[in-house]
């Protein structure tokens, strides 16, 4: 008598290998997602300042000139490859610490250290970018075919507390932009409970992005009740403004794809600026606080998840129908890697 086989089905089930189908990892094929990456917070590149940072692999530099406006470029220089992020800003133009060739706005090189004349291919990759919400963003793509929505409250109304959330994961960042439609971990590992019965038919579906309302109760019904809209754009930020401890509130964690498989988490929460009296500068002082505590909550959650989990859907359940949406969209989102050739 064999034991196995009463062990292996007791109720005529068949242990099967689950067909699992792994999502395009960042990197594949030299390719990268389409979307708005943030690659620093606003306040590293304050007006005359160039920094370097890790990108799609590569390695980028962010400076401010005068006008305030910062720029993303390709790192490392053309003459013989010294990283521009370790140069400084003279007359509004980067300046590479090597030979002190310098870079204009756009790019180009105008002037070398010692008067030659710039070499006419001598230039650096430029990045469309953006600042919104307490970070520089930079696209990755030939040009952006999505924008990164504004709240419903002007962004000048809007007082921000933005910083890292550290350590770096060791996920692509389309794996943590996946737990907003991942309705089962939301009630179990964040304990948040709401009706998501017929919420399937009220998200917000674009080709980039998807949105919905949550009315829900945090800490299975002990904590605060959450009103929100919630949502993922593109493969690379998570995105909630509404109601939260009697007043509105925004928070969006953004997610800088450093290399394939590390992501950087950048947070920035908001609140209506305070009208300058003592009370409300501690009204804002108290949705900060609050909006820390959940944000850290959620990822403290998420770590141990997210920092050991080899991502691939296979058995699902009917509650995971906007999960299996998303990861459809990821699967075939538009990838490429434009700036390649300049920041390796
Ligand atoms: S390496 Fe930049 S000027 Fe020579
Ligand atoms: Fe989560």
């Amino acid at each position: 008598m064999t034991m196995s086989a009463a062990i292996e089905s007791p109720s005529g089930r068949k242990r099967v290998r689950p067909k699992r189908k792994p999502i395009p990892a960042e990197g594949e094929n030299g390719l990268f997602t389409e979307s708005w990456f943030p690659v620093c917070l606003s306040k590293e590149v304050p007006k005359g300042k160039v920094i370097g940072r890790p990108f799609l692999d590569g390695r980028i530099a962010i400076y401010r000139p005068d006008d305030g406006i910062p720029r993303v470029f390709s790192a490392y220089c053309p003459h013989v490859g010294a990283d521009l992020g370790a140069g400084k800003v003279v007359d509004g133009r980067i300046q590479c610490p090597f030979h002190h060739w310098e870079f204009n706005t756009d790019g180009w090189c105008e002037k070398t250290g010692i008067g030659d004349p710039p070499p006419k291919t001598a230039c650096l990759y430029k990045f469309h970018s953006v600042e919104k919400f307490g970070f520089v963003w930079a696209f990755n793509g030939a040009e952006p075919w999505w924008e990164i929505p504004d709240y419903p409250v002007p962004e000048d109304e809007i007082a921000f507390l933005v910083d890292y959330d550290v350590p770096s994961m060791p996920i692509d960042p389309w794996v943590t932009c996946a737990n907003t439609p991942d309705w089962q971990h939301l009630k179990v590992v964040h304990r948040m409970d709401f009706d998501h019965e017929k919420l399937f038919d009220e998200i917000e579906w674009t080709d980039h992005s998807m949105e919905y309302d949550i009315a829900a109760k945090l800490e299975h019904g002990e904590g605060p009740p959450l009103n929100a809209r919630i949502g993922i754009f593109g493969t690379s930020f998570f995105r909630l403004h509404g109601e939260f401890a009697g007043q509105w509130i925004s928070a969006l964690t953004g997610f800088h794809l450093q290399a394939p498989g590390r992501t950087q988490v950048y947070y920035s929460l908001g609140t209506r600026k305070s009208d300058g009296t003592p009370e409300d500068d501690a009204r804002v002082a108290m949705a900060h606080t609050l909006l820390f505590q959940l944000a850290k909550s959620i990822v403290t959650d998420d770590r141990p998840i997210l920092h050991t989990l080899k991502y691939a859907p296979g058995v699902m359940t009917p509650t995971d129908r906007a999960l299996n949406k998303y990861l459809a969209m990821v699967r075939d989102f538009p990838r490429s890697h434009e700036s390649a050739d300049f920041i390796k």
